[in-house]
Formats: structure tokens, C-alpha cells, sequence
């Protein structure tokens, strides 16, 4: 069996974390091998990356373009050590964010242009194209009161405003309406079970070794 790569993607809160933990077990409970993996932060030194970018600066800015080339060596690195390796070894490699993340948030949230994200998210995955991308929608005001209502501090992307919020919300609308194949969209409003059931059925009509 070949390996795949399922994406999960969506705005801060839409619940990404619970239904990748979901999607494992029940992707293993089918003798599947499955790899649980992020972006930022899938690899030793993404992590550190991830730390860079998602750290609160108070009076120093990260510069635009010095964000969109932290997110891509992340990629690149995360692409090369772990998600090559693993799809060559037959593994489900369920990943929170990939290079939707880049064209919402730099490209539609930051205003960045098309075609600088573009080229950089070809070098830094060298083609590497998801399988499937499950885009759970949720409102941006919805999900960012479900991150504020957790232990954790919002860090520096989740503070922006909630203009920036929205225009990412709608980046994923667009790029859902023009990748209709590969991006498929979950009312992530729905209960966690759900959201689940509706997951398990687009793999299954997706993947066909799930058929
Ligand atoms: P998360 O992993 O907890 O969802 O947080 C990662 C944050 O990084 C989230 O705010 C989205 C942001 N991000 C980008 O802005 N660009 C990217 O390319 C990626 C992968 C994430």
C-alpha cells in the first residue's frame, strides 16, 4: 500500500488537533501505520522554528518576508527528514498545516504576493502535493473564543486583528472553491463525533484503498 499525505488545515481553533487524534485511531484500528505531524514544528530544528515565529514580540515585528521564509525552511526541512521518508515507506502521514497555511495566512492574511509564496512553497516541497486536504471550517470569531478559553496564552499569529483573521478565513474559501479535488470542506461547527463520521466518509470516498 502507498503511502499518503492528509492535510488538516483551518483558521486558530477549528479544531485540527482533536480530529487528527481521531482520525489516527481509527486509521489504525485498520492496520493502517499512521505518522502525526506539524508545520511548524514536525522536525528538531522546525522546532525551534516554531518557537521564533509563534513567540510574542513586543516592540520588534518579524518582517513579512522574514516570516514567509521561516515557514518555508520549516517546510523544507520537514519535507526532506520526515514527510519524503515516510510516504516512501508506505505511512499515512497526517499533517496539521502545509502550504494552504502559507497562501492564507502570508498570502491573503499578510497580503503577500501570489506569486513570491508560490514559488517558495514549490522549493521548500520540491512538488510534494497533498492526497487530500481536510479544511475544517469554522468561524474565525468562534474558533478564536475556543483558544481563548483554553490554559494556553494566544501566541503572536493569534493575536493579530481580527481583520487579518477573516482574510485568512477567507483565503481557505477561495482556495477550497479552486482545488475542489483535493481540498474538501467539514463544517467544523459540527460536534467532535460528527466532524469524525464526515472525515471517515471523504477518506473513504477519497482514498480508495479506505473505499
Ligand atoms: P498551529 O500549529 O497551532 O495551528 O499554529 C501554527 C500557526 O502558524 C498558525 O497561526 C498558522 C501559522 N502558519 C502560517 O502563518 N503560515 C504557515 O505556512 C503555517 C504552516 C502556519
Amino acid at each position: 500500500m502507498g503511502g499518503k499525505l492528509i492535510v488538516f488545515e483551518g483558521v486558530e481553533g477549528c479544531g485540527k488537533t482533536s480530529q487528527m487524534q481521531l482520525c489516527s485511531q481509527w486509521l489504525e484500528s485498520l492496520d493502517i501505520s499512521v505518522i502525526l505531524t506539524r508545520e511548524p514544528g514536525g522536525t528538531e530544528l522546525g522546532l525551534h522554528l516554531r518557537r521564533l515565529l509563534l513567540e510574542k514580540s513586543e516592540n520588534k515585528p518579524v518582517a513579512e518576508v522574514t516570516e514567509l521564509l521561516l515557514y518555508a525552511a520549516d517546510r523544507s526541512q520537514h519535507v526532506e527528514q520526515e514527510l519524503k521518508p515516510n510516504l516512501a515507506a508506505g505511512k499515512y502521514i497526517l499533517c496539521d498545516r502545509y502550504t494552504d497555511s502559507t497562501i492564507a495566512y502570508q498570502g491573503y492574511g499578510r497580503g503577500l504576493k501570489m506569486s513570491l509564496i508560490d514559488q517558495l512553497n514549490y522549493i521548500a516541497t520540491a512538488g510534494l502535493e497533498s492526497d487530500l486536504t481536510i479544511w475544517l471550517d469554522v468561524d474565525v470569531e468562534v474558533g478564536l473564543a475556543r483558544k481563548r478559553g483554553s490554559e494556553a496564552a494566544l501566541d503572536r499569529i493569534e493575536q493579530e486583528t481580527i481583520t487579518f483573521h477573516r482574510r485568512v478565513e477567507q483565503g481557505y474559501a477561495e482556495l477550497a472553491a479552486s482545488n475542489p479535488s483535493r481540498i474538501v470542506r467539514v463544517d467544523g461547527s459540527l460536534s467532535k463525533q460528527i466532524v469524525h463520521q464526515m472525515i471517515q466518509e471523504i477518506l473513504r470516498v477519497h482514498i480508495k484503498e479506505l473505499a
